[in-house]
């Protein structure tokens, strides 16, 4: 594909400062005599020194590498009967879209090939507000208790003393979090280093609910599959990139989309009533709200819904991708929230993170900025560029008050029980026969790269993270966990550490 990247040549166009007045001279300063000082008059000088000095704002404090486009999504079959979300309505009907793509635990410089989950964040600019659908390339997540992630981050960050990444922080906290084994072996798998952001799926990962016109509610899972073909990077590969290419996955889109290969993905959806969410709990034991599970696709089909194609690159980057402030609170009529205690910690986090990052009335930027009218009594602020012009700052409140119909729009409130209290999982859910059907449905030879990349990354860390982590491994398939013991001894911790994790799949 040729590189479509560099600007072409522009005209010259006549300079002016911010404020849109001719630029004298934009090559010399205004100095007193040939050799200087400069004089204080010299606005522009000064004018061109400040707006540098704050051209950074801060970045994402998760997912700040990243890169986006706006496309469309077009409904191919009728889920009416499951939601009133007036995007649905019709088969055939288009909705504006931005999509912002990411790696997870790298500042904004890192290399796009970096073995991490990626972000796959897309907003539906719909008639009834912008839904945001704010998922990964995998189907689970590492935590299922939003309390831990600061924690998580942090061990995907760097060491507070040498600023170092550190696979000890990594696999110390996976270890003592086994609801993490299933993602840990998605990471490692081939699909941690996906070749680019159009070859890979995307996943809304969490239980959402839909509701109709009769205020049904039903859960859901939301599935993109790649039209692309599923692609993936080899560890060597990608560390070769890392070095070579580090924006490997920004040019590609990029170059795609300019020469007009527009990616596609197609949007499904997995559907569980309330009581098939009982039954299931039931029989299987897994929490259909656990962030850490997935619905099997045998129990749970995914119907499909809709096309989403990117075909137009942003003509700025910090005003349309950096500014981007996605949030899974962000539902439109016709859907909702789940109790899944991961979502309900991000219904909170998105929002007050871009009040911070980008600001006060970050909602007010053109990529932000709802398609349809907005209308609230929020005014002023920082950079209030629609300040609801004349229209009342307050709201009334009528004498009979308000009739709220269930949840807000019609739909039926949740059944809730059982005490308020704070619940320890670990041990008592099964975090390991997922994983180990994750394993198990691997070719032999892609589970032997995961062992591989896995006794890779484990080698130096110490070695009670080793034996737990191993033992984990274990319980997930036997055959898994000494594959990594094996190839951690082979890999020359040949020593203690090995022998004691070897040890342990013994007497597992
Ligand atoms: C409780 C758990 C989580 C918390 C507290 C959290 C918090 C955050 C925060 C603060 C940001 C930066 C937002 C911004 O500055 O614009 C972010 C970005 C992001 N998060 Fe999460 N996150 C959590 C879990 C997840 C999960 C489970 C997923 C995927 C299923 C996810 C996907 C993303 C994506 C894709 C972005 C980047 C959005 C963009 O491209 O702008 N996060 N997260």
């Amino acid at each position: 594909m040729t590189d479509q990247t560099t600007s072409t040549a522009q005209p010259d166009i006549a300079l002016t400062t911010a404020s849109g007045i001719p630029v004298a001279d934009n090559q010399n300063s205004l100095s007193a005599g040939v050799r200087g000082p400069l004089l204080l008059q010299d606005f522009h000088l000064i004018e061109k020194l400040q707006h540098f000095n704050r051209e950074r704002i801060p970045e994402r404090v998760v997912h700040a590498k990243g890169s986006g486009a706006y496309g469309t999504f077009t409904v191919t079959h009728d889920i009416t009967t499951h939601t009133k979300a007036k995007l649905f309505a019709a088969v055939g009907k288009v909705t504006e879209t931005f999509v912002r793509f990411s790696t997870v635990g790298g500042e904004k410089g890192s290399a796009d090939t970096e073995r991490d989950p990626r972000g796959f964040a897309i907003r539906f600019y719909t008639e009834d507000g912008n839904w945001d659908l704010v998922g990964n390339n995998t189907p689970m997540f590492f935590i299922k208790d939003p309390i831990k992630f600061p924690d998580f981050v942090h061990t995907q960050k760097r060491d507070p003393q040498t600023n170092l990444k550190s696979a000890q922080m990594m696999w110390d906290f996976w270890s003592k979090a086994p609801e993490s084994l299933h993602q840990v072996t998605m990471l490692f798998s081939d699909r941690g280093t996906p070749d680019g952001y159009r070859h890979m799926d995307g996943f809304g990962s969490h239980t959402f609910s839909l509701i109709n016109d009769g205020g049904d509610l039903v859960w859901v899972k939301w599935h993109l599959k790649t039209k692309q073909g599923i692609k993936n990077l080899n560890a060597e590969e990608a560390g070769r990139l890392a070095g070579t290419d580090p924006d490997h996955a920004q040019r590609d889109l990029f170059n795609a989309i300019a020469q007009g290969h527009f990616p596609k993905w197609d949007v499904s959806v997995q559907l569980m009533t309330a009581e098939q969410a009982v039954a299931w709990e039931q029989n299987t034991g897994w929490n259909p709200f656990d962030l850490t599970k997935v619905w099997p696709y045998a129990d749970f089909p995914r119907v499909p819904v809709g096309v989403l194609e990117l075909n137009k690159n942003p003509d700025n980057y910090h005003q349309h991708v950096e500014q981007a402030a996605f949030s899974p609170a962000n539902v439109v009529p016709g859907m909702g929230y789940s109790p899944d205690k991961m979502l309900q910690g991000r219904l909170f986090a998105y929002h007050d993170a871009q009040l911070y990052r980008v600001g006060t009335n970050h909602q007010h930027l053109d990529v932000n900025r709802p398609r349809c009218p907005v209308s609230n009594q929020q005014r002023d602020g920082q950079m209030a560029s629609h300040n609801g012009s004349s229209a009342r700052n307050y709201a009334t409140v009528k004498a009979s008050g308000s009739a709220p119909v269930g949840l807000g729009h019609g739909e039926a409130g949740w059944h809730l029980d059982g005490a308020a209290g704070r619940f320890d999982e670990r041990g008592a859910s099964d975090d390991f026969t997922q994983a180990g059907n994750l394993y198990r449905v691997m070719k032999p030879d892609a589970q032997d790269r995961l062992t591989s990349n896995i006794a890779g990354a484990m080698k130096d860390v110490t070695a009670d993270v080793k034996a737990v982590q191993i033992g984990h491994f274990t319980k997930a398939d036997p055959a898994y966990g000494a594959a990594v013991a094996q190839k951690l001894a082979a890999l020359g911790a040949a020593d203690a550490e090995a022998a004691k994790a070897l040890s342990v799949v013994k007497e597992a």
